[in-house]
């Protein structure tokens, strides 16, 4: 049987397993896929453990993107500009580093939400790893401006200038000095982790669409769908995102592209 996994820190509560045996039972196939938890400085030796023992290909989570895309014999599609990998892929003689985040959000985002980008005002909160893995496919979307603030303005600067000239326009302030109003807002920071969810003043994401890149646990709310919803146009967490990305890393490594709506329905309602 071809072996898959997951590999992080923490895995434990990782909902790619179930995920994966969702897709393989409905393409009618037989894999595994397990959890690979690595201490913080074990990443390579957990990988090169799996692949010796004749894995097939490894989903890769936080804190270890940026280390896998230092591993892998070769970026591919996304992976060269965001310099981070969530999906391994063995192939005869070298290691591919594939990210499927960028595209698990715009899928998730236009598809299964229906909400329009094109020619939209968008506001993308933080300038961290999560933020960097989808705000190229997010520009390529053709928003008609995106702002791009952070805690700290510095790194929400460097991103639009390593964004380079685009066909958009692109700005970067300070969360705390966010002045205007916009269509969609999306939450890349690590705030809600930290029980966070008031990330500036709340006008600012009256009538907007507010899809956080984090899932919820159980039935709650992320902390910034919960504090978005009172004024928000909709909210939307990164559980779509999650099932989306998910499907792109099984074609990549089986060929075969699952269909995410079931899955996706299911998780939500908690019945898988
Ligand atoms: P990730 O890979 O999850 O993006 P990261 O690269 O450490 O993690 O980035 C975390 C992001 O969340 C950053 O944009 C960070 O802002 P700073 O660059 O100012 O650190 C943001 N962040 C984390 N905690 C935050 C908080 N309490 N309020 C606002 N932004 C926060």
């Amino acid at each position: 049987m071809d072996r898959y996994g997951v590999v992080g820190n923490p895995v434990a509560h990782s909902l790619s397993p179930t995920i994966h045996a969702a897709f393989a039972a409905q393409v009618g196939e037989t894999i595994s896929y397990e959890k690979l938890p690595a201490p913080v400085d074990g990443f390579v030796a957990t990988v090169e453990r799996f692949f010796a023992d004749g894995g097939r290909g490894l989903n890769v989570t936080l804190p270890f993107k940026q280390a896998a895309a230092s591993w892998v014999d070769e970026l591919c599609g996304d992976a060269v500009c965001a310099r981070a990998v969530n999906t391994i892929e063995a192939r005869e003689e070298k290691f591919v580093g594939h990210n499927t985040d960028g595209i698990g959000f715009v899928r998730d985002l236009t598809k299964n939400a229906g909400v329009e980008v094109t020619g939209r005002r968008v506001l993308l909160l933080g300038a961290g790893g999560a933020a960097r893995g989808i705000v190229r496919p997010l520009v390529s979307l053709a928003p008609a401006h995106l702002t791009i603030a952070n805690r700290t303005p510095e790194k929400a600067a460097a991103l639009v200038k390593e964004l380079g000239a685009c066909e958009i326009e692109l700005s970067a302030c300070a969360l705390r000095e966010l002045q205007g109003r916009f269509d969609v807002v999306i939450n890349a920071t690590s705030a809600g982790l930290q029980g966070t969810g008031e990330l500036m003043e709340r006008s600012i994401v009256r009538g907007a669409f507010c899809y956080d890149l984090v899932y919820a646990s159980a039935n709650d709310p992320t902390a910034f769908c919960e504090w978005a919803s009172a004024v928000a146009r909709g909210v939307r967490d990164g559980l779509g995102m999650l099932v989306e990305q998910a499907a792109e890393a099984y074609f990549i490594w089986r060929g075969k592209r699952p269909s995410t709506n079931e899955v996706l329905s299911k998780l939500t309602a908690r019945s898988l």
